[in-house]
């Protein structure tokens, strides 16, 4: 491990955490991960982190009386861990402004749609009602717009006819999401990717579009 310092923010199973873990193992990401901060006590991502020796916290938003509490103990765990980049992988909770300013340009989210479509929660669901024919999931960085902030980069796939709400989520996660937030996050420890207030530059351009699964470099593939 070397480079920039990683913290992640997670409530659930995961999975991206792992694909982090396991990018960050094989130096194909070069990154510390500080730690993981979550705010659920049962999220599975926090043994992922103890077996990966990575220090886990958890942060359980039911204790907090309002949600300027809960930010501020939040914000408060993880600058404990002095992280140049914030990936929030699965985290579902909704930050407030405050925390969003202190971290703007260097905290990106996964949202399991081909943003700007479909923000906010069931996106599998949103995708079948409106008969979308494709879908995917998108790096973005976190502005004080719910899943509003530029999108790095993005992957699709065609909605087959069999899909349902179970197979376009494992699709998205396997297909998608796996490759395309350890591409970004490679970037963004390169100085590859970079948010300025005018928009995001990728290589010393402006990016007029985001990434795609066509842009992955073969270790990310
Ligand atoms: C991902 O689909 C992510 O896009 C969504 O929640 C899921 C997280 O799964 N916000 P995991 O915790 O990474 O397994």
């Amino acid at each position: 491990m070397s480079g920039a310092r990683l913290a992640v923010l997670v409530s659930g199973q995961g999975r991206n955490l792992q694909a982090i873990l396991d990018a960050v193992a094989a130096r194909k990401l070069p990154v510390t991960v500080a730690g993981v901060v979550s705010n659920r006590a049962d999220a599975g991502a926090l043994e992922r982190a103890r077996a990966a020796g990575v220090p886990a916290a958890v942060v359980p938003h039911a204790d907090y009386a309002d949600r300027a509490a809960f930010d501020a103990a939040l914000l408060a765990a993880l600058e404990a861990l002095r992280p140049d980049f914030v990936a929030m992988a699965g985290f579902m909770r909704v930050l407030g402004d405050g925390v969003i300013r202190r971290l703007r340009g260097r905290m990106v989210n996964i949202h399991p749609s081909l943003l700007p479509k479909h923000r906010g929660l069931h996106t599998h669901r949103r995708v079948l009602e409106t008969g979308d024919s494709e879908h995917g999931a998108s790096v973005h960085y976190v502005t004080e717009e719910l899943d509003g902030g530029p999108v790095a980069i993005q992957g699709r796939f065609s909605v087959r006819p069999q899909d349902n709400e179970r197979t376009l989520a494992e699709r998205v996660m396997q297909e998608v999401e796996l490759k395309i937030y350890p591409q970004a996050l490679a970037w963004m420890a390169r100085g590859e990717l970079q948010w300025t207030e005018q928009g995001l530059r990728f290589r010393g351009k402006p990016l007029a579009a985001p990434l795609t699964l066509d842009d992955l470099e073969p270790p990310f593939r």
